[in-house]
């Protein structure tokens, strides 16, 4: 009896694997590398900068900088995020260069 189960059991999962690896291979490849290969600068943005500089960038809490209206490049800025610059928060130990680069890309989209 346990026997015949455990063929059962291999049957099955030969079963299961030959019929669903190409599949597979092919809708949980393509996600999982393009996550790793950028970062989402909206969701960074959503969760670190909004306090001060609101959704859309104009709202201008303790004095925030209206970033609609930004005239710095994408470098001065990744610049001002990183070190920081006088109340604005350094974010240098806080968030990675790649989510830093994401999130300053995200911030000239807010531009009208
Ligand atoms: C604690 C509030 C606060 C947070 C949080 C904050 N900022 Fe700021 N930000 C400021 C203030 C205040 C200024 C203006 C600094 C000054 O007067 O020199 C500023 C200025 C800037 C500037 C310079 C704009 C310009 O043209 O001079 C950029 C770019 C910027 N912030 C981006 C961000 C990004 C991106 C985040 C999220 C990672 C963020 N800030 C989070 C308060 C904040």
């Amino acid at each position: 009896m346990r026997f015949l189960a455990f063929i059962a059991i291999l049957a099955f999962t030969v079963f299961a694997c030959g019929a669903e690896s190409p599949k597979e291979q092919n809708s949980t490849k393509k996600p999982a590398a393009k996550k790793k290969k950028k970062v989402d600068g909206e969701k960074v943005y959503k969760q670190y900068c909004v306090t001060c500089h609101g959704v859309y960038g104009d709202m201008g809490a303790s004095g925030a900088f209206n970033l609609t209206e930004s005239k710095l490049t994408v470098d001065e800025k990744i610049n001002v995020v990183t070190n920081g610059r006088n109340t604005m928060t350094p974010f240098k130990g806080l968030l990675s260069d790649a989510k830093i680069k994401a999130v300053v890309e995200y911030t000239e989209k807010l531009k009208k």
